[in-house]
């Protein structure tokens, strides 16, 4: 099978390209970069006029299965993920039951063969159950497909545990994400706390819950030298802390999301919980913060916390509905909106380049003999409808709005997913 990404402007940062190329993809690789590449017994995917990328990897998402298919299911999720313009995913564990076993992950992955569509990288426990007691099995998990650990919200109390965790898992290369918020400084919080939860007498989750946890996870980070990963950073102290430990040699990556690069907590108003997400949306100087971090180089990842829910769910009270929404569809388009002026090899890198190599998977750069996942997107204004996602979850703060860049066609394995609108799976694309 052989695919020809045509006539667009090709931006491979691993390679230091940026110009007009073809890439030829045989059986799954790249086989040839070129001018005018012979299109002969390809399918020719037409990219004038658009960027041609190596495969986007969002390193954040929940695809809700097993246990929640109510909310999304592999197959939506990774639908959601092609058509924002992701080739791969990787899948946190807080599903039911939590991805702490090999036989839990080996069905995810079988699931995803299934499906069809984007790569599925799951991410394990790092406690069984995310309880924060026992440690999970890391080596059957790392061989059943695992390519990170992570307890994802359940962040564990106990610092011996995670650095036991750690201690345990020092011969594998996996990092350690960490989802940064002290369950009791966070209390009952429904959004951030500042001005506007004072006004609206909501209860507020200061950024200090996320930072604590952050300066602790980080010096566990230092004493075992395990590769650690911070999860969606939102305060300006977080940054600081980051900065730190990286100056000190602290193997420390970490990730933004595009709601908290776009939106503050002033969305509250109406009492409505389409909003409310896990960090919380906070105030302008964390985002001003956030934003900096992103063109000083502090910022390795642009992921998008894909955390799908029912409508109904979300129409609940603001005190007892979900946190999160659907991210995949708008991510593209919300980096944008946020960073109009980051050179496009940046853009790339922090989609592509930086998660690859973090999560050590396929992928990063198109240089010949890797695996043929390209994004090809361009700067195509569109107006986000929540209920045409391919996800279960029609939640976004974004809907309605108009967003300045948006995917074009997604090949995964030299297979076109995604192109023209439509979702192709793998085994449905004419040979
Ligand atoms: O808002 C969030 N929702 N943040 C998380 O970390 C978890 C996620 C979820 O699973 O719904």
């Amino acid at each position: 099978m052989k695919t020809l990404v045509r006539g667009g402007r090709l931006i491979d940062p691993a390679q230091g390209i940026d110009a007009q190329r073809d890439v030829l993809i045989e059986n799954g690789f790249v086989v040839a970069i070129g001018e005018h590449l012979d299109a002969s017994h390809a399918r020719v995917v037409d990219a004038t006029n658009a960027v041609v990328a190596p495969g986007f990897i969002d390193m954040h998402v929940h695809l809700r299965e097993p246990g929640q298919t109510h909310k999304e299911t592999i197959a939506s999720g990774t639908a959601a993920a092609v058509a924002g313009g992701f080739a791969s995913v990787a899948c946190m564990p807080n599903t039911e039951p939590a991805l702490d076993s090999a036989a839990i992950v080996s069905e995810v992955v079988r699931r995803a063969e299934i499906a069809g569509l984007a790569r599925v990288y799951p991410i394990g426990a790092i406690t069984k159950a995310r309880a924060g007691i026992e440690l999970a099995p890391y080596h059957l998990l790392a061989d059943a497909g695992c390519v990170a650990f992570s307890d994802d919200g359940a962040t564990p109390r106990n610092a011996r545990i995670l650095r036991n965790a750690a201690r345990y898992a020092s011969d594998l290369p996996h990092v350690f994400i960490s989802h940064c918020e002290d369950a009791d400084l966070k209390g009952d919080a429904v959004m951030n706390e500042g001005g506007p939860s004072m006004r609206l007498g909501l209860e507020g989750a200061p950024g200090l819950a996320e930072d604590v946890i952050v300066a602790r996870d980080l010096l566990v980070a230092a004493d075992t030298r395990k590769a650690w990963h911070i999860a969606h950073v939102s305060t300006a102290t977080s940054l600081d802390l980051i900065r730190w430990s990286r100056a000190r040699g602290v193997p420390v990556t970490c990730e933004v999301t595009p709601h908290h690069v776009v939106f503050l907590d002033d969305r509250f108003d109406d009492y409505r919980a389409d909003s409310k997400v896990s960090p919380p949306l906070r105030a302008a100087s964390d985002r001003e913060a956030l934003r900096n971090a992103v063109y000083d180089g502090t910022i390795d990842v642009f992921a998008t916390d894909h955390a799908p829910h029912g409508l109904d769910e979300k129409a609940q009270l603001l005190s007892v509905a979900p946190v999160g929404f659907s991210g995949l569809e708008i991510a593209l388009g919300g980096y944008a909106l946020a960073f109009p002026d980051l050179p496009l090899a940046r853009f790339v890198t922090l989609l592509s380049t930086n998660p690859a190599r973090i999560l050590g998977v396929p992928g990063g750069t198109l240089a010949v003999g890797s695996c043929g996942d390209v994004s090809v997107f361009a700067d195509r204004a569109w107006t986000v409808d929540a209920r045409l996602f391919r996800s279960k979850g029609k939640n976004t703060p974004f809907d309605g709005m108009t967003l300045p860049r948006r995917a074009i066609a997604t090949i995964v394995e030299g297979a076109v997913v995604f192109e023209h609108g439509r979702v192709l799976p793998r085994d449905e694309v004419p040979a």
